[in-house]
């Protein structure tokens, strides 16, 4: 790579005095494994060119890959979405009528990991709180706030209301009471990660209260459907729904460019080597970014200015290592006990599986909580649920 740059006003001040003019500095073309002067050179300086080409090297040699760590993290979210136009709009529509006082429909949004749901929904709370003055949006990760107060907990605690509200000491209801006398401007309220609630029961009044609208979001639709209680199902059924497919290659080229034009030095990476990553991530962005930063890093812990072949392949395994370790960290109890029995078997069946999972914890949950934490996990590729309902094991995706 060849690459042609100014000479940075800083290292003018530390090497010629006086600091020629703009048009009499001279041009400087890195070659990869040195530097070479081009165009003029400044006469009128005592100092050698070598002494500037020498500065110059030492900070070519410190220049950072990374020049926004930021833009890199799985949290970020991104002012411009790539490829979601449709979901977007789509979603934006449906929110529309909180913008006269209205209450918007629910929406259900599911899909598989890693293509974007939480990052749209986020997206859509900053354009909600851009565009319209009257209106709240929370956020609640229900896989951390698991329990109905947690969850419940994490709203009030958003708009404001929990200032006299002691954890673990205000009972529920009285929580519940807060919520019905919120008199605030509309809210919407982001349930993600939705079918990790434990008790449903608080989708309910939230669906019921004028004041507040939601946006579900799930894996799978079903698993929300079976979650909420019988009263909700049929208020569900004609409820709006976005699926989110899988990213193709391309869409998981340009949500990587993007990151890259954004956060690392020019010309970091070649389009091939963001191809390959998006080869390795198979539809997932989570990964794809997370390969991405691996590379970055390694190339960044080398000093060097571009991202190399080797460093590429090197992060695709410690990229999806990274992803899975995440995952892990994320469990909550129950789902890490299940997590490690299954790490102690080659593959195991549903009933050895529960009735392990009971010896070892105090309070087990139902069968059927475990299987849904089992599914979760499934979600996140920790586990691979083999066989049919009939003759089912899973085991560790390894
Ligand atoms: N369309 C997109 N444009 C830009 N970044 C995206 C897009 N979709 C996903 N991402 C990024 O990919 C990562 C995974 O997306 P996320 O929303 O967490 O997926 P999901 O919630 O579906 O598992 C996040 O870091 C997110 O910022
Ligand atoms: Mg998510």
């Amino acid at each position: 790579m060849i690459r042609t740059v100014d000479f940075p006003e800083i290292l003018y001040q530390t090497v010629l005095d006086p600091i020629p003019s703009p048009s009499r500095r001279p041009r400087y073309q890195f070659t990869g494994s040195g530097v070479e002067t081009r165009g003029v050179t400044s006469g009128s300086s005592g100092k050698s060119t070598t002494t500037i080409l020498y500065r110059l090297r030492q900070m070519v040699e410190v220049t950072p890959m990374i020049t926004d760590a930021r833009v890199l993290r799985q949290e970020f979210v991104p002012g411009d979405l790539e490829h979601r136009d449709a979901e977007t709009t789509y979603l934006s529509e449906t929110l529309a009528p909180i913008a006269d006082g209205e209450t918007p429909e629910t929406v259900i949004i599911h899909g598989p990991s890693g293509v974007g749901k939480t990052c749209v929904a986020k997206y859509m709370g900053d354009t909600l709180r851009q565009e319209v003055l009257d209106a709240e949006f929370q956020y609640v990760n229900c896989w951390q706030h698991y329990s109905r107060y947690r969850a419940l907990h994490r709203i009030l605690e958003g708009l404001g209301q929990t200032l006299d509200i002691h954890r673990q000491s205000t009972p529920r209801d009285e929580l519940f009471e807060r919520l019905r006398q919120y008199d605030g401007p509309p809210c919407v309220v982001v349930l993600d990660e939705v079918d990790q609630l434990e008790d449903t029961r608080l989708l309910y009044p939230l669906h019921e209260l004028p004041q507040f609208s939601m946006i579900l979001i799930a894996n799978r639709e079903k698993a929300i459907l079976r979650a909420v209680d019988e009263r909700l199902t049929s208020r569900l059924t004609g409820s709006e729904r976005i699926r989110f497919d899988a990213y193709h290659e391309d869409e998981l080229v340009s949500i990587m460019a993007a990151r890259v034009r954004w956060g690392l030095v020019e010309n970091a990476i070649h389009d091939d080597q963001l191809r390959r990553i998006a080869d390795a991530a198979a539809g997932d962005a989570r990964i794809a970014l997370s390969i991405l930063r691996s590379a970055a890093r390694r190339a960044d812990r080398a000093t060097e200015n571009q991202i190399t072949t080797d460093h590429v392949e090197a992060a695709i395994p410690a990229g999806h290592e990274e992803v899975r370790q995440k995952s892990i960290d994320t469990l909550i109890h129950h789902q890490r006990v299940l997590y490690d029995i299954l790490e102690a078997h080659q593959e195991i069946e549903p009933s050895s599986l529960y009735e392990a999972y009971q010896e070892r914890v105090e309070e087990p949950k139902s069968d059927r909580t475990v299987r849904n934490y089992l599914a979760k996990m499934e979600h996140y590729n920790l586990i691979v649920a083999d066989g049919t309902s009939r003759d089912r094991t899973y085991r560790l995706r390894k």
